[in-house]
């Protein structure tokens, strides 16, 4: 049995350990609605009688003990009594989900999220489960998903996926907000600094979080050597352009290097080891594996407070798989969900993704540049910002806005050097 196998039994294991002990809990939770009930019954006529004259109660218990039969309420005291119940019942039933949901916050291991999944109704630990092995720890991670997602990854039924998306966007208010508000949310997103002020410049003071950059450029034009920058510089205080918090690496070609983390980290005066620490790595051996790989980071996200996740690079294993034109819709489609999972990921957890694009030769193309990013509009449509690189002299290197919303097409000049990107 594989370790992931293994990880897999364990936590079918703890689970159903899991489920027991809140079988026993919701048995015990019954009990305790029943005794609720007693207790109330027993209250509520007490009071009702006390509202009555003290004789004519006397008399109608001896003439209940006399025939023992059960007195009959009016209608009024069967309401009262039928309210009491009521409140008893849901007072009852918050204290049991209040001593069973640190068992299921246990089993998501959504305990750094801002509202527990399992705080919804009707989400039990098997679809809180499912919902995690798709990336979603969130309940705005759902309610930014679509009835597809959910079908297709987390294995929910049509309808039960649309309810619970609706669910989520009230909860989360996913509704229209004026401009003004938008203005304002947009003023307060957090950037890295690049650790070079041109580099910055071109990326509006850094790259942005909550969306998506894309470096794409021939080989040897600097996009690993970026990434691996941005990884040291996130966790410089805010003060010095970072955001004093950690990076996920998805490192898909073999390519990530701690020696250059060292190197630059001592450029920063930062401890290289400790620089290390706060980068997880994950080599990605295939595409589904970068896909899943992505989903694991949605889950460690917060605990880990990582807030740049890296993509190196997002599309080489797609082009390589997928091979020959019949192949190419499902290639697309597959990336497709890829990339905008990521784009969740970078709003559900307020996080930078920067991916790495490689460029293909046009042969069709005979004037201006023969190349272009892979990907094609899928890839050009979803990542919000695209900066293209190319070389120049020596180690000197020229970065070039392509497409933003919001960024002017410009260009600027950066080196590549023993400790890191500075300016060219
Ligand atoms: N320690 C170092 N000192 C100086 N320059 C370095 C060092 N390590 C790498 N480089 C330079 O970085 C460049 C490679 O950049 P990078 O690895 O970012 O390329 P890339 O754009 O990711 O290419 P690919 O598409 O092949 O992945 C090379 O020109 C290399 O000379
Ligand atoms: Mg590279």
């Amino acid at each position: 049995m594989s370790k992931k196998e293994e990880k897999v039994e364990e936590t079918k294991k703890e689970a159903s350990t899991k489920k027991t002990d809140t079988k026993a809990k919701t048995d015990s939770l019954d009990d305790l609605v029943e005794d609720a009930y007693q207790s109330v019954m027993e209250e509520s006529v007490k009071e009702t009688k006390g509202d009555k004259n003290a004789d004519k109660e006397e008399k109608v218990e001896a003439k209940e003990k006399k025939t023992e039969k059960p007195k009959k309420l009016s209608k009024k005291e069967q309401k009262e009594l039928d309210e009491a119940t009521r409140q008893a019942k849901i007072k009852a039933l918050e204290e049991a989900a209040l001593s069973t949901r640190s068992d299921i916050d246990v089993l998501a291991q959504d305990d750094a999220m801002e509202i527990p999944i399992s705080d919804l109704p009707g989400v039990g630990p098997a679809t809180t489960l499912k919902l995690k092995d798709a990336g979603l720890t969130s309940i705005r991670g759902i309610a930014l998903s679509s009835v597809k997602e959910l079908v297709d990854n987390a294995d929910l039924g049509d309808k039960t996926a649309a309810k619970l998306i609706k669910l989520c966007q009230e909860q989360v208010g996913l509704t229209f907000s004026t401009a003004d508000t938008l203005y304002t949310e947009r003023l307060a997103l957090d950037r890295i600094t690049t650790g070079s002020d041109n580099l910055d410049e071109l990326f509006g003071d850094g790259i942005e979080t909550e969306s998506i950059t894309e470096l794409f450029g021939e080989f040897r034009t600097g996009k690993t050597q970026i990434a691996h920058q941005l990884c040291v510089t996130v966790q410089l205080p805010k003060e010095r352009g970072g955001l004093g918090a950690n990076a996920a690496y998805i490192d898909t070609e073999g390519t990530f290097r701690p020696e250059r983390i060292v190197e630059m980290a001592e450029r920063f005066g930062l401890d290289p080891k400790q620089v290390l620490q706060n980068i997880t790595v994950g080599r990605a051996y295939t595409s589904d594996h970068q896909v899943n790989l992505a989903k694991e980071i949605a889950t460690l996200a917060r605990g880990k407070n990582i807030r740049l996740v890296v993509v190196d690079s997002l599309t080489s294993h797609f082009r390589a798989e997928y091979i020959g034109r019949g192949t190419l819709a499902s290639r697309q489609q597959n990336l497709n969900q890829h990339i905008h999972f990521l784009l969740k990921l970078a709003e559900m957890h307020h996080v930078a993704v920067l991916v790495t694009n490689q460029v293909m030769s046009r042969p069709d193309f005979f004037f201006g540049d023969p190349t272009a990013p892979v990907g094609g509009n899928i890839v050009a449509h979803s990542c919000t910002t695209r900066v293209y690189l190319r070389k120049s002299k020596q180690t000197k290197r020229v970065a070039r806005i392509v497409d933003s919303p919001n960024l002017p097409e410009v260009e600027t000049v950066f080196e590549i050097l023993s400790d890191g990107i500075h300016d060219g």
